[in-house]
């Protein structure tokens, strides 16, 4: 088992498996451009499957395939099989932006992919044009729709919430996801890696929640472990709401995660700078005992909390290259 030195476990790892994105949400991708990585740069399936070979040996039994946007990636769903065939790994899951999900949503739950986690922040095509720089709003909620019908065990919806941008659609996306078996996220805005994050851009989840329920009906649902959500169930619906607080509710205390970019690096955590090189190792050919100690390395940079609600992260790399 990972343990680091404040006694959290972790077993959950979110691999991102390429820096590259279709949209160029404001908020994610820095507007002054960024440089991509090359080709040869990322980790080959093969490497992410011998990382995570490892990982699994370690306790790991949870991933989340990120990016960028993860469905650019040529060939994903081969990778996804690679994954899905490793003993021990219990949870295979996927955030995307939903633009190339619906072709390929029934491919991705053949090849083992269980859940889905759709970014989708407005249910305006002008808007999402207007933070993206993309017309394919139809496309992504098309995505969206087509996961809902492609078998996964679960759905979910993820919406940062931006004061001055979506604050007004909140009641709109309650409408929406109130026939759907889904569960809606707002995700408190965070300023890791862009200069578009500002405090008074921020949407605390406590006000969403007393705003929510002077119209619609939600009761509080038990957490579950190590969940970083806060769960209402929607009376009468089969929907339920997620609030995601890193902010106002910092839950790096039960932290269960480490992070894979697509480069090559372990990150013990979102905020902070902290990364170890994984890839020469194993471009190396090392692989067991030698990997595993990259593991415990990331272990011991895990820090004990973020400095977000300072309006800080020390994160240097972009939102788009940690995948999240
Ligand atoms: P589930 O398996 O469905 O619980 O997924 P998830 O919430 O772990 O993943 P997702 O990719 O949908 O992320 C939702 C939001 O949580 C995004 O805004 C992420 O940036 C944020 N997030 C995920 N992991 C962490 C974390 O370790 N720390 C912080 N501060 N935010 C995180
Ligand atoms: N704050 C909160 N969530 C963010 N995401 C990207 N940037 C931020 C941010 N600054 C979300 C995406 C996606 C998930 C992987 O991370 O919208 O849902
Ligand atoms: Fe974990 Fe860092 Fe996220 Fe806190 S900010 S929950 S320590 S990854």
């Amino acid at each position: 088992m990972l343990s680091d030195q404040f006694g959290r476990k972790v077993n959950y790892l979110r691999v991102s498996v390429t820096d590259r994105c279709n949209l160029r949400c404001r908020y994610c991708i820095p507007q002054d451009g960024v440089s991509l990585k090359k080709h040869e740069d990322l980790l080959s399936f093969e490497e992410i499957e011998t990382i995570v070979r490892a990982g699994v040996e370690l306790g790991i039994n949870k991933v989340r395939l990120t990016g960028g946007e993860p469905l650019l990636r040529k060939g994903f769903p081969a990778l996804v099989k690679k994954l899905a065939a490793i003993e021990g790994l219990k949870d295979l899951a996927l955030t995307t932006n939903g633009i190339l999900l619906g072709p390929m949503a029934s491919e991705l739950k053949e090849a083992g992919i269980k859940r889905v986690n759709v970014s989708l922040d407005t249910l305006r095509p002008e808007r999402f044009h207007q933070m993206t720089g993309s017309d394919h709003w139809q496309q992504a909620k098309e995505g969206f729709e087509k996961a809902l019908t492609a078998g996964f065990e679960q759905v979910k919806l993820n919406v940062v919430a931006i004061a001055g941008y979506n604050d007004d659609e909140v009641e709109d996306f309650i409408k929406y996801a109130m026939d759907k078996p889904i569960q809606l996220r707002f995700i408190e805005f965070m300023p890791v890696g862009n200069k578009f994050w500002e405090k008074g851009k921020q949407l605390i989840s406590k006000e969403l929640i007393e705003r929510i329920s002077t119209t619609t009906t939600i009761v509080s649902l038990p957490p579950l472990k190590n969940s970083i959500t806060e769960e209402y169930q929607i009376v009468g619906s089969p929907a339920t709401l997620g609030f995601i607080s890193p902010l106002s509710h910092s839950f790096c205390r039960s932290c269960n995660r480490l992070r894979l970019t697509a480069d090559g690096f372990l990150k013990p955590c979102l905020a902070s700078k902290y990364e170890v090189n994984i890839k020469v190792p194993v471009r190396a050919g090392h692989a067991g005992n030698e990997l595993r100690r990259v593991f415990y390395e990331a272990m011991r940079l895990k820090p004990k909390a973020h400095k977000m609600d300072q309006g800080y992260s020390d994160n240097t790399r972009h939102m788009a290259e940690v995948g999240g």
